[in-house]
């Protein structure tokens, strides 16, 4: 399975919303200066915000976010030619009669792509901006998460972007799509032989995912105050690693079997309950800057899922997410069950680990198979040791890099589609309703201690031990 190229022609012109803000910043300009260097930019670069800004203003936050977190600047050919692209329009989203000022910015362009990196809130009035300024037509938009904040607010959302943009014009982001550790899930599953056999509930005892963070909420107290840790990164980013790990081989080789394919699996998912669920606040939470004195949101999550399939009844599903944890790493572990008979005495648990499959996704890339093999002597009693199967690979393209290339030439493989996000939210409605306080936890440890009762059916959260430690067993 390739990723398609657009076949409706690239985008002409590149508009971003909310060029001023953080995201920009961090990600976007980094990007596009990485674009520009390998020859796939060459359209202008509109930068809009509420701020009333001049041209040489933006050029410089351009320049110094590419100093400061786009690795440096090793090529100022590269940075002029990025510079020369760029424009700036000032724009208040509340009167969407100013958005009618892009047009002269436009200026030949015929085919835009409009980068929403925005706050959801003024979302549906950009996007009824631009269709009443009849700026939509032939045009694309991209959406940052999170695409709305519950099933209602989604599913208006959809309806909305919809009614201006067609569905394949809408390019929803989920920045974790593009991240080559996770496109290799996908790879790893369908291109090998030996893993569809046991790839199932009659080998594989339960999953764990952790995506640990040992930062806090840095300066985002306000935004985290609207999502929590359940709707900043479990709903879709650590969904869309379930769906990719559940899925069925899709039947067909186009990206449109994939996102079907992972629709399902969210449908097939159990709604969660108050109890499938373990809310964490970190101690401290409630002074950020921006966060209630009295604020219950979670800086923590832990939950368990079960997937209502044939492949997947009654296997467990842990997954676990919280920031100023004791380090920054996200890792899938999935544990096989014991051999059907108990031949030798140290085979079988609780005297021994389950073998399973290790996927670490960050902060480096790794793919090990933990099996058993005999020590040398008399006695039958062995160790677990990892095959490593991939170590460390150089990432080519950053996942912005190659989300708004793909955006641009009308290549929709990577983003989510309007049924699957619906879905996935569908799964949490309840329990964003209905659930239990948030627990407090020190800074520094792994979470409240009700993260661990909620494992203890099935086993213990693997602490990750260190990228290093290949032949160790994981540290519990
Ligand atoms: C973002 C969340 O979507 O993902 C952040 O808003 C989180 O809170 C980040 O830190 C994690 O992404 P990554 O790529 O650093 O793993």
């Amino acid at each position: 399975m390739s990723t398609p190229n657009g076949d409706a022609g690239r985008s002409d012109a590149l508009v971003l919303f909310g060029a001023t803000g953080d995201l920009a910043y961090k990600k976007i300009f980094p990007a596009l200066y990485a674009m520009v260097k390998r020859g796939d930019l060459a359209a202008p670069v509109i930068g809009v915000a509420r701020s009333m800004w001049d041209l040489e203003r933006f050029q410089v936050r351009v320049r110094d976010s590419i100093a400061q977190d786009g690795g440096g600047i090793d090529d100022e050919h590269a940075l002029g030619r990025l510079i020369s692209l760029l424009g700036y329009v000032s724009i208040d989203y509340s009167d969407p009669a100013t958005l009618a000022a892009l047009r002269g910015a436009l200026g030949d362009a015929t085919r835009p792509a409009y980068y929403l990196a925005i706050p959801p809130s003024v979302f549906e009035t950009v996007i009824a901006g631009l269709g009443g300024a009849g700026l939509a037509d032939a045009a694309r938009v991209i959406v940052e998460k999170p695409f709305g904040r519950d099933l209602a607010s989604a599913k208006e959302l959809n309806r909305f972007a919809r009614s201006v943009f067609s569905e394949d014009s809408i390019f929803r982001i989920d920045h974790y799509l593009a991240k080559e550790e996770i496109m290799n899930l996908l790879y790893f599953r369908f291109a090998n032989s030996f893993l569809e056999p046991i790839w199932n509930r009659n080998y594989v005892a339960s999953f764990q995912i952790t995506l640990a963070e040992d930062f806090g909420v840095e300066g985002r107290g306000a935004f985290y105050e609207t999502a929590g840790c359940l709707r900043d990164v479990i709903e879709n980013h650590l969904f869309q690693v379930v769906a990719l790990l559940a899925m069925e081989p899709p039947t067909y080789r186009d990206f449109g079997a994939l996102h079907s394919e992972k629709t399902d699996v969210f449908k097939a998912m159990k709604p969660l309950a108050a109890d499938d669920l373990v809310r964490g606040q970190f101690v401290g939470y409630q002074n950020e800057p921006g966060v209630a004195k009295d604020s219950d949101v979670e800086t923590f999550c832990a939950l368990r899922l079960h997937i209502d399939s044939w492949r997947w009844a009654g296997v467990p599903w842990y997954l676990r997410s919280g920031k100023r944890l004791p380090k920054t790493v996200t890792e899938i572990l999935v544990e096989l069950k014991p051999p059907p008979q108990k031949l030798f005495e140290d085979s079988w648990p609780p005297d021994s680990p389950a073998n399973y499959l290790r996927f670490r996704l960050a902060p480096d890339a790794s793919i090990a198979l933990a099996a058993r093999v005999k020590r040398a002597g008399e006695e039958f009693l062995g160790d677990q040791r990892e095959l490593l199967l991939l170590d460390t690979q150089p990432n080519k393209e950053s996942p912005y890099e190659r989300l708004l290339s793909d955006a641009m030439a009308g290549n929709g493989a990577l983003f989510t589609r309007e049924d699957t996000v619906e879905a996935a939210w569908a799964v949490v409605e309840r329990v964003l309703a209905t659930h239990h306080r948030s627990q407090p936890y020190k800074p520094g440890t792994w979470g409240p201690k009700q993260a661990d009762k909620l494992i203890a059916p099935n086993g213990r959260w693997h602490n990750l031990a260190p990228a290093d430690a290949a032949s160790k067993q994981p540290t519990q």
